[in-house]
């Protein structure tokens, strides 16, 4: 476990820094403002690119840059000089044409994870590799009826996910279009981590840490460290909150505040429940709503212990994060008057109803790989590495299928699926009461969890994996083939 003082000092430290640059700039002066809070930078959100008359056309451009992260110049990856990308919004029925451009030293590509749309040539297409100074034109139609809310794009080279993830390549897609729900603002948090050495560069991670998937030193909110919010009583925001880091997992809590969830994911729930705290696994989203009580509170992300990785002989290594204060929420003035109730939402689809036409049972496996493979550990999908030439599991165009996906491993792993979303029937051996819709549902450490899944729509090749993307790049992936 990373000691947490060490942690704080680090993030001290960049505060240090921070504060010796807004102070050089002569920001008192030219703001007439008092000086801010630890942390203390207004919050910043990516910029948005929407729309119009159905198409979105962007060039995206990968590069290693000089940029401003957790206040400081940095030399990370981004998508167009940004860390994150820019914010995608679009609406069911539109096109998005997205040019990738690759100036990074590797192979990469595009992933538009959590939507629903064909995994096929240049649409959703994870086999697609993108060489050094090439670049490949993207698009994905996203079919009327599919389900608004928040997913995110990322790069998906097989072996490189991880560091290129890890080294800043990371944005935000909405899709438009639900109901209208009475809020005073929305707001866009991309929640990654990151460890920056002392020239500002991302720093290598140690085969340990990779093994037990890495977390940055650095938690950060839209590059950010601790950034400030600020909203006056009574006020409503919404926030959209996706988890990007690679392994970490987030347990976010606002103390304090009234917190309801929306959503996570695809998930649309017909009313906002009230929670004290929101559990998401790396690639996780978060639909919010946040009613403004006077104050100042604290978003942290509390301890999560996600299991240890079983080194035979040579002992265990565990990990448990947190707790880490990621923004600061400030409510302060005069109370704003009383905003309607938040209308019902309609009802979700529940594939309980129907008998599935399949059965399967995916069999995650993370352990020392014995005499024949040497000492190294091996990340596996029943007993198998990633290979890309190979079908794994082959289904039929319409197929509702249920998926028990058990985990033997003594750590947890998020279990991903592209393009298809899953409903969650059974967790830690609870069955569900109510639908509930995931594209990444935690396999907790020897325990299992079962899914539905409604093969609909498109056909062809795609994956499904754990999304701590270190054992995704270490083979914890396999092929399903809609046909
Ligand atoms: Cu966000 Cu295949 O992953
Ligand atoms: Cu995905
Ligand atoms: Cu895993």
């Amino acid at each position: 476990m990373e000691p947490i003082g060490r942690r704080q000092a680090l993030q001290l430290g960049a505060l240090g820094v921070a504060g010796v640059v807004i102070g050089g700039v002569g920001f008192f002066q030219t703001r007439g403002l008092a000086p801010p809070a630890a942390g203390g930078a207004a919050l910043v959100e990516p910029p948005m690119l929407r729309s119009r008359e159905g198409i979105l056309r962007v060039e995206l451009e990968a590069a290693e840059r000089q940029v401003t992260v957790a206040g400081q110049r940095a030399t990370v990856l981004s998508f167009n000089g940004q860390v994150p990308g820019p914010t995608l919004v679009a609406l069911p029925g539109d096109r998005l044409k997205v040019t990738m451009v690759n100036r990074l030293g590797s192979p990469t590509n595009l992933h538009v994870h959590g939507l629903h749309v064909s995994p096929q040539a240049n649409s959703d297409n994870p086999f697609v590799s993108i060489d050094p100074g090439e670049k490949f034109d993207y698009e994905f139609a996203i079919p009327l009826g599919h389900p608004p809310g928040m997913y995110w794009y990322h790069p998906h080279p097989h072996g490189l996910v991880a560091d290129q993830v890890f080294g800043g390549l990371y944005g935000a897609i909405i899709i438009d279009g639900g109901p209208d729900l009475p809020t005073t603002r929305e707001r866009v948090l991309v929640i990654s981590d990151l460890t920056l050495d002392d020239a500002g560069r991302v720093t290598p991670v140690p085969t340990g840490a990779a093994m037990m998937g890495r977390e940055g030193e650095l938690v950060l909110v839209n590059g950010q460290l601790n950034p400030e919010l600020s909203a006056q009583p009574g006020e409503r925001e919404r926030w959209r909150v996706v988890n990007a880091c690679t392994s970490r997992y987030l347990r976010l809590a606002l103390p304090g505040q009234q917190v309801q969830l929306l959503g996570m994911d695809s998930d649309v729930q017909a009313h906002p429940t009230e929670v004290d705290e929101v559990l998401l696994a790396p690639g996780n989203r978060a639909d919010l709503l946040v009613t403004a009580r006077e104050g100042t509170s604290a978003l942290r992300t509390l301890d999560y212990d996600r299991g240890s990785v079983d080194m035979g002989m040579m002992g265990g290594r565990s990990s448990a994060s947190g707790p880490v204060t990621i923004a600061t929420l400030t409510v302060a003035g005069s109370a704003v008057a009383p905003l309607p109730l938040v209308p019902d939402r309609p009802s979700q689809a529940d594939l309980r109803a129907q008998e599935p036409s399949r059965r399967r049972e995916l069999t995650l496996r993370a352990g020392m790989g014995g005499m024949g493979a040497g000492m190294g550990m091996r990340f596996t999908i029943d007993g198998k590495e990633f290979d890309h030439e190979r079908v794994d599991q082959e289904v039929h165009a319409g197929a509702l299928e249920e998926w028990t996906i058990r985990n033997l491993a003594p750590m947890d792993h998020p279990f991903h699926l592209h393009v298809w979303p899953m409903q969650v029937v059974k967790q830690d051996g609870v069955t569900l009461a109510e639908p509930m819709w995931r594209d990444v549902v935690n396999v907790p450490a020897g325990g299992q969890t079962v899914v539905r899944i409604a093969f609909d729509d498109f056909t062809g090749r795609t994956v499904y994996h754990c999304h701590i993307l270190d054992h995704e790049d270490a083979g914890m992936m396999g092929v399903v083939e809609v046909t």
